[in-house]
């Protein structure tokens, strides 16, 4: 027997989604009414009918992490009572974020929501956080995560149905009250539109042929699209994937793809017998790294080789409309864009701001500096969709990563490249940093500092090149007359103070100084960034947390 309720609830404050929904503490969120306030905001923004009064159709899935099988059958309980006719869910309440975005445009449906704190840790005491995508499959505008917002502050009630739980763990149909549950493979349309994009022949002979990878899922969603993909589909070795199995808690792992969070990767594939290829992805599958056999690969030089060598997959044969990065990212890409004689795009940080580029067919494929890399398949950043294409390249080019990114660096040059992260730094100090920074810019240019001339610094601002949309005050960057590049900007995502991100970057023309280490090819940058902000008098710190 089901029960409709109206249950009557006062506004929480705080419930703010930003750059990838709404993002709390565990704690928080399982707190009395949070989640249920949150989800009823999205439904009143969004609608759960169509005019005609009949029900839509939502999508929903997480990346496994504490609370995401409980949240699940909340969220069901209230699509039901909202109206809603269909809910499409992943076995278990699991979907990667880019599965969940392509089940969304596959079945045509009326969006998504997905709970993920994407590489946040999970746990009781850690992260969980909701978000909603839209009918293309990308995540809401600005627009419409303000309307929740301010839903949240005046809300008096939400609607929920009194029933058992839905038996999540059995594919099929189910009934919850009016609405039906839906719950299908998570990883089967996915890995067929990956098969739909890369040559999996030519895999599988690479696989065939000796060649031996490593995949870290990182304890967190991952694991069986990873295992289902390139164990059983393209024939590698069995164990290739490891930490496969998601957990709730992620097996107390941060599951963020760098070299920091990601260090038992790095360690094997810079030591003595490491495989031909390594690859990392996060808490819910939209980041990777990848690294060769003792090199690493930056996420921005990674988007360039990939620009460069798309073309070499049959998903991407017949070329590229565009190429899309976000501001902060090395320009390493644009390089590449202008090389293929293509529209190249520089864009605000968030995946959300590439969707209008894709959407119009401005831009085939995108990147961003933070280990996110995708294209015009889905609209969200996609991990192993990253990990596939570089597979394809190398498959195709029979040669090995490091001779890959030389070649690349010897045909562009090279934009060495680091984001130094300082955490959880008061707010308020940080702000104050921020704005003494702002208003220091008018006075920069020309001023000499670490033996570079400064040649511009603003604040970032875009304009949406479909919708016209401004977006100001996006990061502080100080551009310098030999190409060297410093951004600052706070994050958006962090839950704990503020993270001040320092972004770095220095151009190499070649052909000498192109195999330098990073930090030691950029360590004038670096004191230029600390002076210019002074970044130890506002926040107290004098080394950055993360180093990528
Ligand atoms: C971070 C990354 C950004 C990415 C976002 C969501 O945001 O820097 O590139 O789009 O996570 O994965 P930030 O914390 O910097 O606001
Ligand atoms: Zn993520």
């Amino acid at each position: 027997m089901t029960h409709l309720t109206t249950v009557a609830t006062a506004p929480i404050a705080g419930q703010k989604p930003g750059t990838s929904g709404l993002r709390k503490k565990t704690p928080v969120f399982m707190g009395r009414h949070y989640l249920e306030n949150f989800v009823q905001a999205i439904f009143d923004v969004v609608g759960a009918r169509n005019e005609d009064g009949g029900g839509k159709t939502f999508v929903l899935g997480g990346d496994g992490r504490y609370f995401n099988d409980r949240a699940a059958q909340v969220i069901l309980r209230m699509a039901a009572a909202n109206g809603a006719a269909r809910v499409i869910v992943g076995q278990g309440a699991i979907l990667s974020t880019p599965a969940a975005s392509h089940l969304i445009r596959l079945n045509r449906t009326d969006g998504g929501i997905i709970m993920s704190a994407s590489h946040n840790p999970g746990g009781p005491n850690e992260d969980f956080g909701v978000k909603f995508n839209m009918p293309n499959g990308g995540p809401a505008p600005e627009g419409v995560t303000e309307a929740m917002y301010r839903r949240t502050t005046t809300i008096t009630e939400y609607h929920i149905l009194e029933a058992q739980d839905v038996d999540l763990g059995h594919i099929g149909r189910h009934q919850l009250g009016q609405m039906v549950v839906e719950v299908v493979d998570p990883v089967a349309d996915y890995a067929d539109l990956m098969k739909s994009l890369f040559d999996f022949p030519a895999l599988r002979s690479l696989f065939d042929s000796g060649f031996r990878m490593r995949m870290d899922s990182m304890c967190a969603v991952t694991g069986p699209y990873a295992v289902k993909i390139l164990e059983t589909r393209l024939g590698a070795a069995k164990g290739t994937v490891i930490n496969g199995t998601p957990l709730p808690d992620f097996g107390g792992m941060h599951p963020d793809p760098n070299p920091t969070w990601a260090k038992a990767l790095m360690d094997e594939m810079m030591g003595p017998d490491a495989p031909d290829f390594g690859a990392a992805s996060d808490g819910d599958g939209d980041r990777n790294m990848v690294v060769g056999r003792g090199i690493y690969v930056s996420p921005s030089d990674s988007l360039a080789v990939l620009a460069a060598n798309a073309h070499l997959a049959p998903g991407y044969a017949r070329g590229l409309k565009g190429v899309a990065r976000s501001m902060p990212t090395s320009a390493a890409a644009d390089r590449v864009a202008d090389a293929l004689g293509i529209a190249k795009y520089e864009t605000p940080t968030g995946w959300k701001f590439f969707g209008n580029l894709l959407d119009a067919g401005k831009a085939t494929i995108c990147g961003e500096e933070s280990f996110g890399t995708g294209s015009d398949h889905v609209r969200e950043k996609d991990g192993l969709w990253a990990i596939l294409l570089w597979l394809n390249i190398l498959a195709v080019r029979k040669q090995s990563v490091a001779d890959i990114l030389k070649e690349h660096w010897a045909n562009f040059g090279r934009n060495y490249y680091s984001r130094h992260d300082f955490e959880a730094i008061e707010t308020a100090r940080a702000d104050a940093m921020m704005a003494a920074l702002r208003g220091s810019l008018a006075g920069l240019p020309g001023r000499l500092v670490e033996g570079m001339t400064v040649n511009a610094a603003d604040d970032f601002a875009y304009t949406d090149p479909v919708d016209g949309s401004v977006s100001k005050a996006q990061g502080v960057r100080i551009m310098f007359a030999d190409g060297s590049r410093i951004v600052y900007r706070l994050s958006g995502t962090g839950t704990e103070g503020a993270t001040l991100r320092v972004y770095l970057e220095r151009y190499a023309a070649g052909p000498e100084g192109l195999d330098l280490d990073a930090q030691e090819a950029l360590a004038p940058v670096i004191r230029a960034a600390h002076a210019l902000a002074g970044i130890n008098t506002h926040t107290g710190r004098t080394v950055p947390n993360v180093v990528t």
